[in-house]
Order: C-alpha cells, then sequence, then structure tokens
C-alpha cells in the first residue's frame, strides 16, 4: 500500500426529511444563492422543503444550471453572486448543479482574468465561498469530494478541477429525492458509481486488502441493489443502498493509498464534449475497451474482480477475464445502458478526433502505467465501434 493523507470534511445528513437540518446548518449565514438545475426540483417537491427549512433567511436563486454545466451559464451565476454579496451556495440536484456550485464558488474569489485558467491552465483556487449541497441523483460523488468538472461551449472543453476548498460543508441525502428520476438517470448514475469504483480497483495489486475488499463489496452492493431500485422505483432501502453507494464511490476512500487508472473518464469526457453523450454512457461504452486492450497488465485485479464480484472462476486465466468483461457489459446493457459508439450514432472519424483532443491536452500517459496512449485509445475506441 503507498502512503497517503486522506481528509474529507464532508458532513453528511442522510434519510427521510433531512432537508429541514438546512434551518440550523445556514444560520451562520447571511446571503444564500440556491442553484439549480432545470426545474426537477420544482416539479418533485424538494424546491418548496429547501424553502421552507430557509424560512426568513435572505435567499435568492440562480436557476438553468443544465447536464455538464456551462462555463457561459455558471459566470452569470457569478455575476449575480457577486452583485449581490452572496455568502453561502446551496446546490440543490445532481452532479451537474453541485459541480457547476463549485465553479461559482471558486469563480467569485477569483482575482486573476478568466476563471476558466482553474482548469485550463491549472491556476490554483486559493480562496473560494462557502457551499453546500442538497442531493437528488446519486452518480458522482461530487456531493462528498472536492472536483468538479465544467464544459465550456465555445470551444467544445470538458475540464476537470478541483480543491479542498471546494468541498461540500454539507450534504443532504434523502433517498426520496430519487424517486421522480427518470429510469435513465438511475441507470446512467449506477454505471457511473461502478466506474469510478473499477477506475480505483481495477489496475494492479499493491496489497490494500482493505481498499479492494470496500471496492469489490460496493460494486455488489451497485449489482444487487441497482436492479432492485429500476424495478421498485420507491422501495426505499434499495434507493438509499444506492445513493449511500454512489456518494462512497468517489469520496477519496476508495482510491487513498492504491494505485488508480481514470483513462475510462478522460476518454469519456472527450465524447461527452464532442457530442453530448451522457456522462456514464460514454463510460459504459469505454470501460470494456479499456479492460479488455489493458487485459495483460490489468490480469491479477480482473481475476480479483472476477472471482469476488461475480463468482467467476476457472482454471483459464483468459477465460475467466473475457468472461467477466462480458459479464461488465451485460450489466450495463441489462440496466439499459447502451454500450458501442454507433448505438450514440458517433461517426468513425471520431476516434481519431478524440485522440488527437487528448494529445492536444497532454493526456498521452493515462493509466495506472502511465503507458494509454492516444495510440492505445484508438485500439479501446475501434473496439468499440
Ligand atoms: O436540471 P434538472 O431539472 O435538475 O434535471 C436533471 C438533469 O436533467 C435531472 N434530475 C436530477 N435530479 C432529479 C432529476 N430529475 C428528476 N428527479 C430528480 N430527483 O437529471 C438530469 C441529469 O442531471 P446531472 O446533474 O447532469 O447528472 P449527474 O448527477 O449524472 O451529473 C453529471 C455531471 O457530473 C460530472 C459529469 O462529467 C457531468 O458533467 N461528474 C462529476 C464528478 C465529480 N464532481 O466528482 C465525477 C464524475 O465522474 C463526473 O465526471
Ligand atoms: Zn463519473
Amino acid at each position: 500500500m503507498k502512503n497517503f493523507e486522506f481528509y474529507n470534511p464532508v458532513k453528511i445528513y442522510f434519510g427521510k426529511d433531512q432537508v429541514s437540518k438546512l434551518s440550523t446548518e445556514l444560520l451562520p449565514y447571511k446571503k444564500i444563492m440556491l442553484v439549480y438545475g432545470k426545474g426537477s426540483i420544482k416539479a418533485n417537491g424538494v424546491y418548496q422543503k429547501i424553502m421552507t427549512a430557509l424560512e426568513g433567511k435572505d435567499v435568492i436563486e440562480f436557476s438553468g444550471v443544465e447536464p455538464n454545466p456551462a462555463y457561459e451559464t455558471l459566470m452569470q451565476a457569478v455575476n449575480l453572486a457577486k452583485k449581490e454579496n452572496v455568502d453561502f451556495l446551496l446546490a440543490a440536484g445532481g452532479g451537474s448543479v453541485i459541480d457547476g456550485t463549485k465553479f461559482i464558488a471558486a469563480a467569485i474569489k477569483y482575482e486573476k482574468e478568466d476563471p476558466w485558467d482553474m482548469l485550463s491552465k491549472y491556476e490554483k483556487v486559493t480562496d473560494a465561498v462557502k457551499l453546500g449541497a442538497v442531493l437528488t441523483l446519486p452518480a458522482t460523488g461530487s456531493e462528498m469530494n472536492s472536483g468538479a468538472v465544467i464544459t465550456r461551449k465555445s470551444c467544445n472543453e470538458k475540464l476537470a478541477f478541483g480543491s479542498p476548498l471546494l468541498f461540500p460543508v454539507f450534504s443532504v441525502l434523502d433517498p426520496e429525492t430519487m424517486y421522480s428520476l427518470p429510469d435513465i438517470q438511475i441507470a446512467n448514475g449506477i454505471v457511473d458509481a461502478f466506474v469510478h469504483i473499477t477506475e480505483q480497483y481495477i489496475t494492479y495489486p499493491d496489497r490494500a486488502a482493505v481498499q479492494d475488499a470496500w471496492a469489490a463489496s460496493l460494486l455488489k452492493v451497485l449489482i444487487n441493489e441497482g436492479p432492485k431500485v429500476l424495478k421498485n422505483r420507491s422501495d426505499y432501502d434499495a434507493n438509499a443502498n444506492l445513493m449511500w453507494a454512489a456518494t462512497m464511490a468517489l469520496n477519496g476512500l476508495l482510491g487513498a493509498g492504491v494505485p488508480t487508472d481514470w483513462s475510462t473518464h478522460m476518454i469519456g469526457h472527450e465524447i461527452t464534449a464532442l457530442y453530448g453523450v451522457d456522462h456514464a454512457q460514454t463510460l459504459a461504452v469505454v470501460l470494456p475497451g479499456i479492460m479488455t486492450v489493458m487485459k495483460a497488465e490489468k490480469a491479477d485485479k480482473l481475476i480479483h474482480y472476477a472471482e469476488n464480484v461475480w463468482g467467476i472462476s476457472g482454471a483459464g486465466k483468459d477465460e475467466v477475464i473475457n468472461a467477466v468483461i462480458a459479464k461488465t457489459e451485460e450489466f450495463f446493457v441489462s440496466l439499459g445502458i447502451k454500450v458501442k459508439l454507433s448505438d450514440y450514432n458517433i461517426p468513425e472519424d471520431s476516434i481519431d478526433l478524440i485522440c488527437k483532443k487528448l494529445a492536444g491536452k497532454k493526456y498521452v500517459k493515462l493509466g495506472e502505467n502511465k503507458n494509454i496512449t492516444p495510440e492505445i485509445v484508438k485500439q479501446v475506441l475501434t473496439l468499440r465501434k
């Protein structure tokens, strides 16, 4: 196991009606900006519950944050928040709203030229307005981590950034908010969390027994509970298990002290930036390709995954590995997620374009061994046509 530092200050309020805790959490703040998306929180009653908890507080609203939140939209929120002297940002929604709010929080305090430089030029976040979240879509883990992914539409770029200053102060996780999600968003959430786990798990063995056991167990939770949610959308405990598993999948615990391989995400972000495919769907396309092309170096962990998650074992290593890759793809398909580029009408010449874009950003040494080059990405995507 490698040396690591682990720090996660996010206070979690989990369960039914926990949104009422906002009233005490927000006591120290004078002017709150509620940030949300295109209106799902109004349709499902979350907005009303938040407003009840915030009664008597000075609240302004910024709505319209889109999936894959856009810099162009978020800068409007930054201007409004500065004008209104906002001292707390409350995000209500999925990963896009929470990520967007993290960007707003940092951009308000950014004193150099363009806050986009925090993403494109790795300019450090030196200050940020405090933020909290009411999560309504379990998937990204943004509610309990310090990262965010923002899209700049004018240049088709989707980039990540992060800072310990961007951990939410608290996040409210009420599984009942999931009841109004369309099935496809539940499926997306299961796949996104699944891939967050595999990227911190299916690399090379490092005798990290705790992390390996956690990863395998969380994957089993997703495999068992995810389909229960899709079958019975109001099964509270299944929703609760899915929500908590997705949060645990990317709050820093699994990846502490172990090698990680974020190549599936990096390639996926390019596909979303260019073609607008949902984040999780890009991952379902790419992951089986990464597992296949990189199977020699990932062999030991693929076998650990086969045996401990799916109960697949046998004498032939190669057979076990091929079977577990097929099983992974089958699981995504069983959730209603398509797994080939052509399923999303992505043209064949996109493969070269994606590789070129990765190379342009110097993402040329991805993976746990830094050997997933654009040429390897081409092989991966060619398999996924
Ligand atoms: O806009 P609203 O009206 O809120 O509708 C949203 C949106 O259309 C809807 N929705 C959310 N909660 C709902 C609901 N509809 C009905 N009932 C509810 N309870 O769902 C749609 C998708 O929402 P979005 O927030 O875009 O989805 P998700 O949570 O999957 O977030 C995806 C974004 O997060 C980034 C992705 O790249 C993408 O931009 N990620 C962030 C990460 C992080 N911060 O750590 C890591 C991830 O790997 C990921 O990259
Ligand atoms: Zn993700």
